[in-house]
């Protein structure tokens, strides 16, 4: 069984995010899609929501699998018998660190092998990040997340507004 870890933060998972998971399946028979606990980082959603949604968005893919960890990738994928780490790539600009991260987990764990997924050219535009901006300035972000994350991040920017 060829298990394929797919790390991230998913502060929310996108269309992008989800394409790269089914394609992914082409090549491998089980991804686990690993959400970063990072202290460092201050999310907008929290790893139980992160894990929530993507678990929503994927129920219709078999042999997808959503956990959480916290720590260096390599060891979870140890603990995961995962011996390949899958990252999607878009633009140029994703290469240099992306470059980095793969050959620094290599140096971690010589065993893993880094994959990466051109993605869909309809998402070549997309980030989590550009999503939560013009969602937070109420511009439509349909098309671009499944429904479900629409609807938290309207609730999110809502609960923001209130406070
Ligand atoms: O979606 P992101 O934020 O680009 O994902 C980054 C992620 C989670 C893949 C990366 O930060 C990561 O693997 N963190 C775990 C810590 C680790 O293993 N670091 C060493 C590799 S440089």
């Amino acid at each position: 069984m060829r298990i394929a870890i797919y790390p991230g933060s998913f502060d929310p998972i996108t269309n992008g995010h989800i394409d790269v998971i089914e394609r992914s399946l082409k090549l491998f028979d089980r991804i686990i899609v690993a959400v970063l606990k990072n202290p460092n980082k201050k999310p907008l959603f929290s790893v139980e929501e992160r894990v929530e949604m993507i678990k929503e968005a994927t129920k219709h893919i078999n042999n997808v699998e959503v956990e959480s960890f916290s720590g260096l990738l390599v060891d979870f994928a140890k603990i995961k018998n995962a011996k390949i780490i899958i990252k999607g790539l878009r633009a140029v600009s994703d290469f240099e660190y992306e470059f980095q991260m793969a050959l620094m987990n290599k140096k971690l764990d010589k065993d893993i092998e880094t994959v990466f997924i051109m993605t869909n050219t309809r998402y070549s535009f997309l980030s989590s990040s550009v999503v939560k901006e013009v969602a937070s300035f109420g511009g439509c972000v349909k098309d671009l997340v499944p429904p479900h994350v629409e609807k938290k991040l309207k609730e999110k920017f809502l609960e923001s507004i209130k406070r």
